[in-house]
């Protein structure tokens, strides 16, 4: 789509959502509101999609570092949105613009395909919807058949508020030489005092430009989201779409109502899940892996045969062909098991790699650590990782036996093949194959008389 840009409108406070972020940044099944309209977009137009961000815009900036924004530092309406963005579009040489409320995560790539190709020769085309209960979306009048304007629900007449079903549902495809003409002719002169996008369409009608209205009937994806009811209403439908997706794949749930799982997920069919559980953000469920319920998987790869215990929580961690993980787990970010390696319950592992078939089954932290393969890490295991100022590295070689109850102060390598007994402090590395105790001697004194 070399000729047109993408512009998301996103700069808005969304006041009813009674929240200190902007309402884009709200989420549905863990991904900003934001990120779908995106995702919708991103398809068609690659990097061309220019976001106006207002209310709290280094927060939307800080949430897609690498987005194209565009500043409405005050935010006086939609219109006064595209007025804002109108210079970076030109110097991106396109001709047209498709204009999008950023409060539509519904939307899809091949919805917005089909309204491209729809809006194709009109000067200004715009998606309408037809609702039974109209609310406050603006309501689409036309004279003799022809859109001839679109009117705010707040500036309607209460009379005819009701009879108009035909609403705007905030999709537009603007020329930019018409958006250069008109912009400056749209006014505040309203009842919310603001710059209105929707004001161009009566101007576009009257000066002969050729304005269309996209009719895509009760399409329930082009619907907005401006309160919590909305957005429960939304994600509550984007999720019923996943499970649906993923059932009709092969792939098992169990208590399929109480799972969430992010559409930018992967689960593979023959992956077998139960519910509720949490399945979120880039992560990978293979085929023949099980999670069982209560467990939270965020940004993290579980590979074939691998297998999740009730509750356990990871973040950014993979967990190999048939490892064992729980219950009540904890993998943070950078945790790497090998295959076939166990961790159990109550167990802590952060940016550390347990080798392949290693064992940290109780009770154990594990942090900026190297496992190596077939080790035994003994109940109530810690690595001293952290001296207050800087983290520091632990090694276990291979088939190295860590007795209870150990603390191992980093920096420090354990050999392969050694013992550390049960209950040390250790504070020097223990080389290859010895055995190290490093805890004081046990006495047996006469106890005093009671
Ligand atoms: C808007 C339309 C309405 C349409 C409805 C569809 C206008 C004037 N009205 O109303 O006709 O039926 O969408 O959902 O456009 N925004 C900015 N800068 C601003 C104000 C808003 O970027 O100064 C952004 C918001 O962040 C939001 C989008 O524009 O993503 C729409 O704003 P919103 O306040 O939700 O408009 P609606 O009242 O829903
Ligand atoms: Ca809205």
């Amino acid at each position: 789509m070399p000729n047109t840009a993408a512009l998301v409108l996103a700069a808005g406070k969304g006041t009813r959502m009674h929240s200190d972020r902007p309402k884009v940044l709200q989420t549905l099944l863990g991904e900003y509101m934001l990120a779908y309209v995106l995702a919708a977009l991103r398809p068609h137009f690659g990097e061309n999609v220019w976001i106006v961000a207002g209310h709290q815009a280094h927060m939307l900036e800080a949430a897609f570092p690498g987005g194209r924004f565009v500043l409405q530092a005050e935010q006086l309406g939609t219109g006064h949105a595209l007025m804002q963005a109108l210079p970076a579009l030109a110097g991106a040489g396109c001709r047209h613009a498709l204009v999008v409320n950023g409060d539509v995560p519904l939307l899809d790539a091949e919805m917005t395909r089909i309204f491209l190709e729809k809006a194709e020769g009109a000067d200004l085309a715009f998606a309408t919807l037809n609702l039974d209960d109209p609310g406050s979306y603006g309501r689409v009048v036309r004279a003799g058949g022809k859109v001839s304007a679109i009117v705010e629900a707040r500036d309607c007449a209460p009379s005819t508020l009701k009879q108009h079903h035909e609403v705007n549902a905030g999709l537009y495809r603007i020329s930019l030489p018409l958006a250069e003409a008109l912009l400056p002719r749209i006014t505040r002169a309203n009842k919310s005092g603001e710059y209105y996008i929707t004001d161009l369409v009566a101007l576009a009608a009257s000066d002969g430009y050729t304005a269309r209205a996209v009719e895509c009937g009760r399409d329930e994806n082009l619907l907005g989201v401006n309160s919590p009811r909305e957005l429960a209403r939304t994600e509550e439908t984007l999720r019923r779409r996943v499970v649906a997706r993923l059932l009709d794949r092969g792939v098992i749930l169990h208590a399929p109502d109480a799972m969430r799982i992010s559409p930018f997920a992967r689960v593979e069919p023959g992956a077998e899940l139960t519910g509720p559980c949490e399945i979120l953000g880039r992560s990978e469920v293979q085929r023949g892996a099980r999670v069982a319920s209560h467990c939270v998987v965020r940004d993290s790869v579980i590979e074939e045969g691998a297998e999740l215990r009730h509750f356990s929580h990871l973040e950014g961690a993979r967990v190999g062909a048939g490892a064992l993980v729980g219950p009540f787990a904890r993998l943070r970010p950078g945790a790497v098991l090998e295959p076939a390696s166990h961790v159990g319950n109550f167990v802590e592992i952060k940016n550390a790699r347990l080798g392949e078939g290693a064992k940290a089954n109780h009770l154990t932290y594990l942090g900026d650590a190297d496992v190596g393969a077939g080790a035994n890490i003994g109940a109530g295991t810690i690595t001293c990782n952290y001296d207050g100022r800087r983290k520091h590295k632990t090694s276990v070689g291979e088939k190295a036996f860590i007795g209870s109850n150990t603390a191992l102060v980093a920096p420090v390598v354990i050999g392969a093949n050694s013992l550390v007994g049960a209950g040390s402090v250790i504070t020097r590395d223990v080389p290859e194959g010895k055995m190290s105790i490093a805890r004081s001697k046990q006495k047996n004194l006469p106890r005093k008389k009671i």
